[in-house]
């Protein structure tokens, strides 16, 4: 016992001097060697991660709670994502290795191409076989996802002009979440892949909905929106996860943001990119948000500061502002690109990053997933992870064009 007190009290003598050793070699690292630190952390995390799992059939990772791995098969929502990192840190190494460990987990995924009680296929296909796809060509990974599309479109509705997200209740006759704006992506995909318009035509639809129904005048937005089938007008504006229904719920602010920078991508439609201006302003003006750019849970949480921040939040946000500095050509483009770089600057340092061989083998530490529900609270997720491999690998490839030089 006092043997293994005085290794503890040692290994923390160790690290509390080597804190400021630390800290002092990340404040001057450039950009290119934040990025090489923090890829090589997430590839060694993955392959531990993917070697746990290898021995488990058909599961996929979810969080890390109470000292434990928290897996889920096909059918949860977030399934898509540990294969969508293992695809782009395969992407980043060219690492055989990472590609058989992103083929299998994507295969395990496949089943939910035949789901039709969910709207988040566009998470758990596109991120999984989408990322496939494009980094191999393989033919079955695009059956997959033409496939699971036709079942998404099961809940299209064309009066209402949006995709059901979740059942109908006592108090929800139609219910549609923001998060929703991401399944669009699939669609765009589909109308490049097939020359089809139809896809993009309803993810525009969708979109326009939603700016209509969803956003408030400071372009803030509700959790859920749900419409009346008969007469096609919302009759409830609420939230599910957030702290109350007229607060801003972070994750669901960054899920829009999101959306709307990659409609604008997809279709060059202006309303897009205007939209997903006014959202960052309102987001990255917002008095509560703390100086590291790692949001609070919910903007309007009675605790702040005294509550959880949201790292998934913030690595949403900071691929989708290096997104949006590509694409928007006015002077706010070097705003939006500063405060990406200092989102992935914190979630990059100890505080979020996981050491080696920590949290079984998520990246990132310090999520919420519904906090009111005491569920997923101060604990690594999936897609927190995922939005920031792809946030640092976007921010790589600005770097390698010679731009993203903001915030050295
Ligand atoms: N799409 C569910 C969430 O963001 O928690």
């Amino acid at each position: 016992m006092e043997m293994k007190f005085r290794k503890n009290l040692m290994l923390w003598l160790v690290s509390v001097l080597l804190l400021p050793v630390n800290m002092a070699a990340q404040e001057t690292e450039t950009l290119e060697q934040m990025i090489e630190r923090s890829m090589d952390r997430a590839v060694s995390q993955s392959l531990i991660m993917a070697k746990t799992l290898e021995g488990m059939p058909d599961l996929l990772p979810r969080t890390y709670e109470n000292g434990k791995l928290q897996t889920i098969h096909y059918n949860g929502w977030v399934s898509g994502f540990f294969p969508g990192v293992l695809w782009q840190l395969y992407e980043y190494t060219g690492d055989k290795e990472l590609r058989h460990y992103a083929e299998v987990m994507t295969e395990r995924v496949e089943p939910a191409k035949k789901m039709t009680s969910t709207h988040d296929l566009g998470f758990m296909l596109y991120c999984s076989f989408g990322q496939g796809y494009r980094l191999t060509g393989n033919k079955h990974y695009l059956d997959v996802i033409s496939e699971g599309t036709q079942s998404l479109l099961t809940r299209w509705n064309p009066k209402l002009g949006v995709i059901q997200s979740w059942g109908s209740n006592d108090r929800w006759q139609y219910p549609v979440i923001i998060d929703n704006m991401m399944n669009l992506e699939m669609l765009c995909f589909m109308t490049q892949e097939f020359s089809d318009r139809r896809y993009i035509r309803i993810a525009e639809k969708h979109a326009q909905t939603t700016i209509k129904n969803h956003y408030r005048p400071d372009y803030s937005c509700y959790h859920v929106v749900s419409y009346d089938t008969i007469n096609g007008q919302p009759h409830a504006k609420q939230t599910a996860q957030g702290w109350a229904d007229e607060s801003s719920w972070a994750r669901g602010q960054a899920w829009g943001l999101y959306g709307y920078t990659m409609m604008y991508r997809e279709t060059l439609n202006r309303q897009y990119l205007d939209q997903a201006c006014h959202i960052a302003d309102f987001l990255l003006h917002h008095p509560r948000m703390p100086k590291d750019k790692v949001p609070y849970w919910d903007y309007d949480a009675p605790d702040i500061p005294n509550t959880k921040r949201d790292a998934s939040a913030a690595a949403i946000m900071a691929s989708a502002l290096i997104e949006l500095s590509q694409l928007d050509s006015s002077d706010k483009a070097a705003e939006w690109l500063a405060f990406a770089e200092g989102q992935l600057r914190t979630l990059s340092s100890p505080e979020y990053l996981a050491e080696k061989g920590e949290i079984g083998g998520f990246i990132l530490k310090h999520s919420v997933g519904h906090f009111k529900a005491h569920s997923e609270v101060d604990v690594p997720l999936t897609y927190a992870d995922y939005y920031y491999v792809e946030a640092l690998m976007r921010l790589k490839q600005l770097l390698q064009k010679g731009e993203g030089e903001v915030n050295r």
